[in-house]
């Protein structure tokens, strides 16, 4: 499992064009932008860019991809034709985009965190003839896009980053509803509070014992595996989750979880 080597994700990824809506607005590419005003959040990220992968595949025991994989699968069963990948991270949910979604659709993928975008377009220029994703520098509380612009939108395991105690937790899901048109699909995955207290405890003390010094063994930031065991055992459950989209405008929120709820697949309409 830990191979110590970045997870190339789906293979097969097709190229694509750029849209000119996203490029021709000042949005910035990966390598411009200014940092001396990051975020303590993206600071962190930024820190864990060489190990995240590797983590995410140990620590999930290899389910990761494969809850990754399922939310896309049920993102694309509408067929989009322009999705967004909000804070992408290493690209994981954009990879799995690139190789399940149609031809003609067109995927943005978009984090804060610089070298985390850098290993997502490596990771994309290794698996295909050409970049079929659009990577975009930006913050998800001031997103570059016009409104309604995206048919869809997913996250992986990021909604907890914009919501767990953010300042701008109101600003960023004010954001994602309004790049979504009318109508538009939020499916994303996220960690989740198992409903049976025996396997919350179970799962809680995992997050205790091995989550929390992951850094102390897989390499990275010590701090930012403290930030996300703590983030994933205080984190909403499933139903809060909900109510928490319903309040910011989102129609139609549910959820369905996956393994016993240690994460759950949440889905909305703006
Ligand atoms: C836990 S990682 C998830 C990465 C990826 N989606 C995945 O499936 O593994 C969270 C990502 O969200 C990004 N992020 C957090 N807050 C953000 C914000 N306000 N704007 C843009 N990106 C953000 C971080 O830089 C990081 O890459």
């Amino acid at each position: 499992m830990a191979t110590g080597r970045e997870d190339p994700g789906p293979p097969g990824v097709r190229p694509a064009e750029k849209d000119p809506a996203v490029t021709g607005m000042g949005t910035r590419p990966a390598g411009t932008a200014s940092r001396s005003s990051a975020l303590p959040l993206q600071r962190m990220f930024d820190s864990v860019h060489r190990y995240y992968d590797r983590s995410n595949r140990v620590l999930t025991l290899g389910c990761d991809q494969r809850w990754r994989r399922r939310c896309i699968e049920q993102l694309l069963a509408e067929r989009p034709r322009r999705v967004l990948d909000l804070c992408c991270g290493t690209g994981d949910m954009a990879l799995w985009l690139a190789r399940l979604a149609a031809a003609d659709c067109r995927i943005v993928a978009l984090d804060f965190s610089r070298p985390m975008l850098e290993t997502a377009r490596a990771k994309a220029e290794r698996l295909g003839p050409g970049p079929r994703i659009e990577f975009v520098e930006g913050d998800a509380a001031a997103l570059p896009f016009p409104a309604a612009h995206f048919d869809g939108v997913t996250l992986g395991f990021a909604f907890r980053n914009l919501t767990y105690h953010n300042p701008r937790r109101e600003r960023c899901l004010a954001e994602l509803h309004r790049v979504l048109r009318p109508g538009g699909h939020l499916v994303f995955a996220e960690t989740s509070q198992p409903a049976w207290r025996p396997w919350r405890a179970a799962v809680h003390l995992y997050h205790r014992l091995v989550v929390r010094h992951a850094g102390a063994w897989l390499g990275g930031n010590r701090d930012a595996y403290r930030y996300l065991a703590q983030s994933a055992a205080d984190y909403l459950s499933a139903p809060q989750v909900v109510e928490l989209l319903a309040a910011a405008g989102f129609r139609e929120p549910g959820y369905r979880h996956l393994l016993g709820g240690v994460a759950a697949i949440f889905s909305a309409r703006a």
